[in-house]
């Protein structure tokens, strides 16, 4: 096939993109979009600083504009993300124990009752695991307060907002085996042993020099899909350029491709001058929507 997203249909993925809807309007993004992927992740639009800043006012009309988008074009969407301890008002951390279970309750069944039926997968925690080798949860106003139970407490949560979702745990620096990704792999596999709710797992797949693509990457995804979930490659930036990003983004779309539980990639973002690391020039398109190497690379591993 000749475009990302019909390649990737081909075995039954989806390649995706997050968007920004202040960016719908310009012509060559959406046509880009439109052209080549076939599902989004707004990239802010549904955190919680965009969705209830005051608490108990939900504010959806960005994020609704994405899904009406996508809905039109018949893409799958990705809502991202319910629990996160980034982009969090400030309200939410001056909350009691008992007061912020319930606005957390409160914020996760909102949303996911909002869009109910027309979200493929959620992120649900974000980024709840610390870097480096102590394999420990991130302090967090949910992990201070509620402690760790505080995550299956959301799983559970959104299982009974929208049952047909599929409800994704996701994180950054758990692309290879290590420490984080290995203290996540426990949490996924206490939690299918003691049927709490989850259904995915997203590797965010943010590389560049410090935190590289690792030769384990692969056998990573698959211990995880070895546990009975999908896997997920929810964020993929590739700091570089010409074939050395390339051979990157070929390898991990080949990772993906070898894994039959792996159901989709996303990009995080179209074209580099939006990238939220424009300066690392990561993704597939440039500044002027040419298709770079990185592009090419990826259609033909798909
Ligand atoms: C980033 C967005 O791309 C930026 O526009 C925003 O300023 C900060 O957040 N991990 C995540 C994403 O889960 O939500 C983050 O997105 C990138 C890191």
């Amino acid at each position: 096939a000749s475009t990302l997203g019909a390649s990737a249909a081909a075995s039954g993925r989806y390649f995706g993109t997050a968007v920004a809807a202040s960016h719908l309007g310009e012509a060559q993004y959406a046509s880009t979009l439109d052209t080549e992927f076939n599902a989004v992740t707004p990239e802010n639009e549904m955190k919680w600083d965009a969705t209830e800043s005051t608490q108990g006012v939900f504010t959806y009309s960005a994020a609704d504009q994405i899904v009406a988008h996508a809905q039109a074009q018949n893409m799958k969407i990705r809502g991202h993300t319910l629990v996160w301890y980034s982009q969090l008002p400030g309200w939410v951390s001056g909350l009691s124990a008992s007061a912020l279970q319930s606005a957390m309750d409160n914020h996760i069944t909102s949303l996911m009752t909002h869009y109910k039926g027309k979200i493929y997968a959620w992120d649900v925690v974000n980024e709840a695991f610390q870097d480096g080798g102590s394999g420990a949860r991130r302090s967090s106003p949910f992990q201070d307060k509620l402690g760790d139970g505080y995550i299956e407490h959301a799983f559970r949560t959104a299982r009974a907002a929208d049952p047909n979702a599929k409800l994704c745990y996701n994180d950054y620096n758990i692309d290879g085996i290590n420490a984080k990704s290995t203290a996540v792999y426990n949490m996924v596999k206490d939690f299918k042993a003691r049927g709490v709710p989850i259904d995915c797992v997203g590797f965010q797949g943010h590389f560049n020099s410090a935190s590289p693509m690792t030769s384990d990457y692969q056998a990573n995804l698959q211990r995880f899909a070895d546990l009975g979930v999908d896997v997920q490659i929810t964020e993929l930036d590739v700091a570089g350029s010409g074939t050395a990003q390339a051979d990157s983004y070929t390898k991990v779309v080949q990772a993906c491709m070898a894994i039959q539980r792996c159901t989709g990639i996303t990009v995080w973002g179209i074209t580099d001058k939006y990238s939220w690391r424009s300066s690392d020039t990561p993704l597939l398109f440039d500044g002027n929507y040419s298709k770079k190497p990185s592009y090419t690379a990826v259609l033909n591993a798909l």
